[in-house]
């Protein structure tokens, strides 16, 4: 079973497509064991507590300076001690530590086909306001590996989505997220579930002889 933690700043469509997907059997072997957000009033705390999943807040207000954030947001992650963790919508830089206490553990949901309309400055609305101001006609959504950079880690899938000439940066981002976030994030992790419930079985295995 992959224990997995969601990082959730805002609205939480993605963390609910994870529910959904835990819930209908899309994403197997796995258990959501917690969501983190650094933001109170983020609405994706309400779709974890509806779902029955502990929901916490370590929110930069509540600390004097970065590093005690950073401190006590590893803190937390550390506590639920997870296989994976998914940030889904996160828009906080990860303290170097926990990149690094993680490694080839944390993804990251994009909404552009990288290396296209990623890095600093690119999140949210503004990917798909790029998009559109450069005139692409196919933009997409990348799950990736999370590294030291912004954007750079490994790339696991990625699934690609027509620009129609009407697209406002809202209703692109909406057709990317209902064509390829909500398919590929969800499948990444059921992937990644399967790989880890294997090499359990193979360490089990290793372990007998
Ligand atoms: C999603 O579109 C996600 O890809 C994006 O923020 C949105 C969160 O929506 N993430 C980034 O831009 C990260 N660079 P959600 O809270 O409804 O899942």
């Amino acid at each position: 079973m992959l224990k997995i933690i969601v990082c959730v700043s805002g609205g939480g469509t993605n963390l609910q497509a994870i529910i959904d997907g835990v819930e209908k059997g899309a994403i197997r072997n796995t258990r959501i064991a917690g969501v983190i957000s650094n933001n109170a009033g983020a609405f994706a705390l309400e779709r974890a507590r509806k779902a029955g999943i502990p929901a916490y807040c370590v929110s930069p207000k509540d600390y004097g300076n970065r590093q005690a954030f950073n401190d006590a947001f590893l803190e937390q992650v550390n506590s639920l001690a997870p296989d994976l963790i998914v940030l889904a919508g996160f828009l906080v830089i990860l303290p170097e530590k926990m990149i690094q206490a993680y490694r080839e553990r944390i993804i990251n949901i994009h909404p552009s086909l990288i290396p296209s309309f990623c890095g600093t400055g690119f999140y949210g609305l503004k990917v798909h306001e790029a998009a559109l101001a450069r005139g692409v006609k196919v933009t997409g959504a990348t799950v990736h590996y999370v590294d030291e950079g912004t954007d750079t880690g490994r790339i696991i899938a990625q699934k690609a989505v027509e620009v129609l000439e009407s697209d406002t940066p809202v209703s692109l981002q909406r057709r990317v997220m209902e064509q390829a976030e909500w398919v590929i994030l969800p499948m990444a992790i059921d992937r990644i579930a399967a790989e880890h419930t294997e090499d359990s079985v193979h360490k089990k295995r290793e372990g007998c002889k």
